[in-house]
């Protein structure tokens, strides 16, 4: 096979790239040429299921790249836009109330305690009960140079101004897209919201003064029971840019 016909593969000018060390132009220019047979165990791989994420090591996310690998979930585009609003509600608590400490509570790869400590001037804790994730998140950090705390912990253990997190939250008779995320990344109980409902005790309890959290497009009626179940009223959910829910905005102090 030649270059020109893996070209009209799924992914197959991404492989090429990554496995000649060459970019889409010189791909162009020499797409005569034959491929390694390294190509067709990755594209196999690949199309059997398994995360191309994980062969090359390397998402994208926010714009940047961040490393990955087996053990930790594959950060999704469609967290970008609640990190998005958690960078503006930072930005506005911000201004009344100088340097603000953000927890993001199951933080994986760590990429959103990396963007609010790229946009913000927030300190940031990051947490997250897998190891794996915490080695890889803290590598993260260090690639883009930036400053946070990671620990490993159930949930948070510390009170700060305000939280953020992707927690679990998928039902737990879904499948997962694939067989090679971790469970625990994903499932939050019966209807998804065991664990996002202990954040939320937990964090009013704790007299945090706001939350952003991602949730299921599926969940903003049983989310707002149990809101206002909790005599918390506060509260907007937000969509994404295909008009799904895919967040809601928690503001527990009055006053922030
Ligand atoms: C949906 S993933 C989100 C990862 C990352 N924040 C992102 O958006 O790509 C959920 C993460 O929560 C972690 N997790 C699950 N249960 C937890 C708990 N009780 N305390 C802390 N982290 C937990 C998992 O290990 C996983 O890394």
């Amino acid at each position: 096979m030649k270059i020109k016909d893996a070209l009209k593969l799924k992914n197959g000018d991404y492989i090429l790239e990554k496995i000649l060390n060459k970019d889409k132009v010189w791909l162009f220019l020499n797409d005569d040429k034959k491929i390694p047979k390294e190509f067709f165990e990755i594209y196999e791989k690949v199309e059997s299921g398994y995360p191309i994420e994980y062969i090359f090591n390397e998402v994208y996310f926010y714009g940047d790249k961040f490393f990955i690998k087996e053990g930790v979930l594959i950060p999704r585009d469609d967290t970008e836009v609640v990190v998005e609003r958690a960078i503006k509600l930072i930005n506005k608590l911000k201004i009344e109330n100088g340097k603000l400490k953000v927890i993001d509570c199951c933080t994986g790869s760590g990429v959103i305690a990396i963007e609010i400590a790229k946009h913000t001037n927030a300190t940031v804790i990051a947490t997250d009960i897998n190891e794996i994730a915490l080695e890889v998140a803290k590598k993260n950090a260090k690639l883009h140079n930036v400053e946070a705390e990671f620990k490993k912990c159930d949930l948070f253990n510390e009170c700060a101004d305000v939280l953020i997190a992707n927690p679990p939250y998928v039902e737990i008779t879904h499948k997962k897209p694939n067989d090679y995320e971790p469970d625990e990344a994903f499932y939050g109980g019966v209807d998804g919201l065991d664990i996002v409902k202990k954040i939320i005790l937990k964090a009013k309890k704790m007299n945090f003064k706001a939350l952003v959290l991602e949730i299921g497009y599926n969940q903003q009626l049983l989310l707002t029971k149990f809101l206002k179940e909790q005599n918390i009223n506060n509260f907007e959910f937000f969509k994404d840019l295909a008009g799904n829910i895919r967040g809601v905005e928690i503001i527990l102090d009055e006053n922030s």
